[in-house]
């Protein structure tokens, strides 16, 4: 049994997590959740007063690693992160030293999506797999690769990028890039996406459920579509038509490019699975190679919500367990 804490520094909320962990299950034995603070200077302190409230409330546990998993860009081996898309203000943070000063544990930093393929593969959907990818679809859209058994993070860290993937000429803005794949396939995405949708439906003089006039539209968000969508609403089906059609395009990338066994899907995937997978099966089996496509399933992530905390005991694990 390993003792392990997790860190996970989002671009809104940060979680502080403690963990019991076997090789094929953990327990979370506690967790504080915080938005994240202005400052990464903030942000650090809160997050260690935080480890520090928790293992005080637990003497039980005596840690044995710290896992860190934020959105990239960010440099694994110096423990600095680079101006992620989704963390303005945070660029050459070093975020490993003052936990590796105050904890005195070996802390490890990684790429969230590479954090949160690692815990799918490990306790989730991916396990026994030798090949697997995981994609965020949340607030970014970013992919971990486990390949050959093993994460595969490139050169210097930068390897499963797809959210700056372009999937049009123009189209909804993320990863600083119009018409990329995280600007389709992610929470803002999709925001700008029924944004502009709604607009023009608001123009032409329809009425619509998710948004009664144009000064709600500042204030629309991809949950609201989402319900939107679920409850029939035509024009939010034709949004996530456009966000599971591009998804797919993205998908039969990965099948085409990595011939990967499994695809694991995040957030947004698992709560609008009903309407997103019949569009994205369709869409792979005419992009995709068949005998690519036939060797791989694309399924929610198996650890749920759940996926995010686990993310960065994970990391921690494999400090001490390395796969
Ligand atoms: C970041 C990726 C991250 C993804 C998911 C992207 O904007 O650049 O590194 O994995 O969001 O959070
Ligand atoms: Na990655």
């Amino acid at each position: 049994m390993t003792w392990i804490g997790g860190v996970d520094i989002g671009g809104t909320k940060c979680a502080v997590t403690i963990g019991k962990a076997l090789a094929d299950t953990v327990d979370v034995v506690a967790k504080f959740k915080f938005p994240t603070p202005g400052t990464p200077q903030e942000a650090l302190r809160a997050i260690m007063d935080a480890m520090a409230g928790l293992l005080a409330e637990h003497p039980q546990v005596s840690l044995q690693a710290i896992g860190i998993s934020c959105g990239g860009p960010l440099d694994s081996r110096s423990g600095l992160v680079l101006s992620p898309p989704n963390l303005p203000g945070w660029d050459g943070i070093d975020v490993v030293s003052p936990l590796l000063e105050r904890f005195a544990v070996p802390v490890g930093l990684q790429n969230d999506a590479n954090a949160c393929a690692l815990a799918e593969w490990k306790w989730g959907a991916g396990r026994g797999t030798r090949n697997m990818i995981f994609l965020t679809f949340g607030t970014g859209m970013g992919a971990g690769l486990i390949l050959d058994g093993r994460l595969y993070a490139g050169t210097n860290d930068m390897a499963g990028e797809v959210g700056h993937m372009r999937m049009e000429n123009d189209g909804p803005v993320g990863y600083g890039k119009a018409g990329s794949f995280e600007g389709y396939c992610s929470g803002g995405g999709i925001a700008q996406l029924g944004k502009q949708q709604a607009r023009e439906a608001l123009l032409r003089g329809e009425a619509l459920s998710f948004c009664e006039s144009e000064e709600a539209l500042d204030s629309l968000t991809t949950q609201r579509i989402g319900e939107a969508a679920s409850g029939g609403d035509p024009l939010a089906l034709e949004i996530f038509r456009v966000v599971g059609e591009k998804l797919g395009r993205g998908l039969a990338i990965l099948v085409d490019v990595l011939n990967p066994e499994r695809i694991v899907i995040g957030s947004i995937y698992g709560r609008q699975q009903a309407i997103l997978e019949p569009i994205v099966m369709k869409t792979l089996s005419e992009e995709a190679l068949p005998y690519s496509l036939r060797a791989c399933s694309i399924v929610p992530a198996g650890l749920g919500e759940a996926v995010g905390d686990l993310a960065s005991l994970s990391v921690a694990y494999n400090l001490v367990e390395p796969a």
